[in-house]
């Protein structure tokens, strides 16, 4: 337990689930994620040296980062993804101040709900609020997203690390991950209520290929752009994607199909999201799933299983993958007298295919940082 009278501040930023719009923020399509009441809180207070001394309340691990030397805890186990937004908060010209940090997270780690998203936003608002200066939420987004690709080696898209630090409670956010316009929409689902289950699968099982998806869709935007004015694969319209996709060998064909495809389901989901038409967002959902499954393959069988057993309850409109995929969580949409029977139900055929059983979550839709002064 941490003693927040004996700390300064109390800093956190939110987990996210993404509703629609997936594996196609880096490629400069809108996404509409929402943040989450799961967070990574950090208990922060000045020491005046020249270390930040970093404890967790689940951990009984201690870790000192010394200002001048940032670079070197790259391969630490713990406090490099720390370590990794102090480097990169400085090289972006902020002051960093000596301080005791304590971390409390309660995103679940490996869920696809970002827990390294929300520990990366709320350790940099923690290092700017200590160091007495204001900061932009966007630009924590930002420097957050550099320290994931820089430092951690995740060549991660903005969405994760915007959600976390921009949120807004009880809204889901339509980014344009292009120009990082962000339209908020209130979450109106008559009746309904989203439902996050995480699949479980043992994270040292799951294989990510995130990386690999990405040099893909990068190097499908070197063919394409080529011949259509594009400068994201997120420009390509379906008339253009007819005409040139036949320049693309079979896997790359799949995974731009997937892009531009999405991106015309992002927008239906908001317009649907608008006019709270929950039927209409269930089988976007559905869509979304089969995609990643077989044009994107970034689900695997604990996903697909736990999409079906949901997608198969009477009650639930539409389900799927959440996140980067291969392991992780889905997100559901079920009706609100359901939920109990859908949850039992799901979880059994979940736990009788997979031999071992799924969690639910009952977050709520969340702001993104908030700062308390103690
Ligand atoms: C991870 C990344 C995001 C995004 C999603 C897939 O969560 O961090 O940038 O690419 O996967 O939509």
């Amino acid at each position: 337990m941490v003693n927040a009278k004996d700390y300064e501040f109390k800093i956190s930023a939110a987990g996210r689930v993404n509703i629609i719009g997936e594996h196609i923020d880096y490629c400069g399509g809108k996404v509409m994620p929402a943040a989450l009441s799961v967070r990574n809180t950090v208990y922060v207070r000045r020491n005046d040296s020249d270390v930040i001394d970093l404890s967790w309340t689940t951990l009984p691990d201690k870790v000192s980062l010394r200002l001048d030397a940032l670079e070197s805890y790259r391969n630490i186990k713990y406090g490099n993804y720390q370590a990794g937004c102090a480097l990169l908060w400085q090289h972006a010209g902020h002051k960093l101040a000596g301080c005791d940090m304590v971390q409390e997270c309660t995103v679940p780690f490996g869920s696809g709900l970002s827990s390294s998203a929300a520990i990366e936003v709320s350790t940099i608002a923690a290092l700017s609020t200590i160091a007495g200066e204001k900061f932009d939420p966007k630009e924590v987004a930002l420097t957050a997203q550099r320290a994931e690709r820089e430092f951690v080696g995740v060549n991660c898209g903005i969405m994760d690390q915007y959600a976390s630090a921009c949120g807004k409670r009880g809204h889901a956010m339509l980014l344009d991950c292009k120009t990082l316009d962000c339209e908020y929409v209130p979450v109106r689902l008559d009746g309904c209520s989203l439902i996050i289950a995480n699949c479980n699968k043992p994270h040292n099982l799951v294989e990510s290929r995130y990386n690999e998806r990405r040099a893909e869709t990068d190097a499908a935007l070197d063919i394409l752009s080529k011949k259509a004015n594009i400068s994201c694969l997120a420009d390509l319209t379906p008339e253009m994607f007819s005409r040139y996709g036949k320049l693309l060998d079979g896997k790359l064909y799949d995974r731009v199909k997937h892009v531009v495809e999405e991106v015309a389901r992002v927008d239906a989901a908001a317009k649907a999201m608008k006019r709270g038409d929950c039927a209409a967002l269930g089988s976007i959902l559905n869509a979304s799933h089969a995609s990643l499954k077989d044009l994107y393959e970034v689900t695997g069988r604990e996903l697909d299983t736990l999409a079906a057993a949901a997608q198969s309850h009477p009650g639930c409109l539409g389900s799927r993958m959440t996140g980067g995929g291969f392991g992780g969580c889905t997100i559901s949409i079920v009706q609100k007298d359901a939920v109990s029977d859908f949850k039992k139900r799901t979880g059994k055929l979940y736990a009788d295919a997979i031999g071992y059983g799924a969690s639910f979550y009952d977050a709520e839709i969340s702001d993104g940082i908030v700062v308390e002064e103690l």
